[in-house]
């Protein structure tokens, strides 16, 4: 086989365990999936003197920045909680906002994706979201099917209570059906019809904007994730934050119940 020219990158993995190191952080300690509640674009334009549409403009660059290292550090997976079913409660214009702001992400960020090898996916209930961005999204699903880097998950009209109520909807019409026997079911089986079926469980959980709740965010999958609270509001997160964060989870201590 002929040796590598100079011109010739090194692998991915090779590219992204270099990166890692750079950090200071073993590979080995690295989380596989960082779940993100994208918190306080409201308050850090609020404090600007902006609208509350202006942060959530200034957050969807702070996306931009996070995926993009995400990708470059080689992690399996990140959620990013975009829009909550909780979430339909705020004015029709910042709703509106907000649609407007996904379907224009969606379609801005698609070559990125495909530049990085991001595979593409969204978690919550398709009722409710405007044609438009069921549309951006299905095209950013499949464009990025056959990706292999980062998974990209976008939790849009997303709850863990309607999340887990549809979970329970489909096996309670497997028993009706004759297929599935009550007694017969296990966690994984709960798992395997939540919107995350097939994704590692997220290892780091971060919330922006110094908040310390869950807002119905992954409830049944962060069981073990270790929290991680920044003050910053989600528009002035950045990769310097990213990377105390990940520092942060590399020098915990897991234990997931065990003695030590
Ligand atoms: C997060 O920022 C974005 C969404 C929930 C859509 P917020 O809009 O919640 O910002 P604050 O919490 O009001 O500052
Ligand atoms: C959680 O943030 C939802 C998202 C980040 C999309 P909220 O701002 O809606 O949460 P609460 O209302 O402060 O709990
Ligand atoms: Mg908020």
């Amino acid at each position: 086989m002929p040796s590598p020219t100079a011109a010739t990158p090194p692998p991915a993995a090779v590219r992204s365990a270099e990166a890692i190191e750079s950090l200071g952080i073993e590979p080995a300690r690295l989380p596989r999936h960082i779940a993100i509640i994208m918190d306080g674009n409201g308050r850090w334009a609020t404090a600007k003197g902006l609208t509350r549409s202006d942060g959530h403009r200034e957050g969807a660059k702070t996306v931009r920045a996070v995926v993009t290292e995400c990708a470059r550090l080689g992690l399996d997976a990140l959620t990013l909680y975009s829009f909550s079913t909780e979430n339909w409660s705020r004015s029709p214009d910042e709703v509106n906002t907000l649609m407007g702001l996904y379907v224009e992400y969606l379609a801005a960020e698609l070559p990125t994706m495909l530049d990085n090898n991001v595979r593409f996916r969204q978690i919550g209930r398709r009722e409710g979201l405007p044609d438009e961005v069921l549309r951006r999204l299905d095209q950013a699903t499949q464009a990025t099917a056959d990706n292999t880097g980062l998974t990209l998950v976008l939790a849009i009209n997303y709850g863990a209570r309607t999340e887990i109520t549809d979970a329970v909807r489909a096996l309670a019409r497997q028993v009706r059906d004759g297929s599935l026997d009550p007694e017969a079911i296990t966690a994984d089986d709960i798992a395997a019809h939540l919107y995350t079926a097939g994704l590692p469980d997220p290892d780091l959980l971060i919330r922006t904007a110094g908040e310390r709740r869950l807002s119905n965010y992954l409830l049944w999958q962060v069981s073990y994730a270790e929290l991680c609270t920044v003050d910053a509001c989600w528009p002035d997160f950045g990769v310097d934050e990213l990377h105390a964060a990940l520092r942060d989870f590399a020098a915990r201590h897991r234990k997931f119940g065990k003695e030590q």
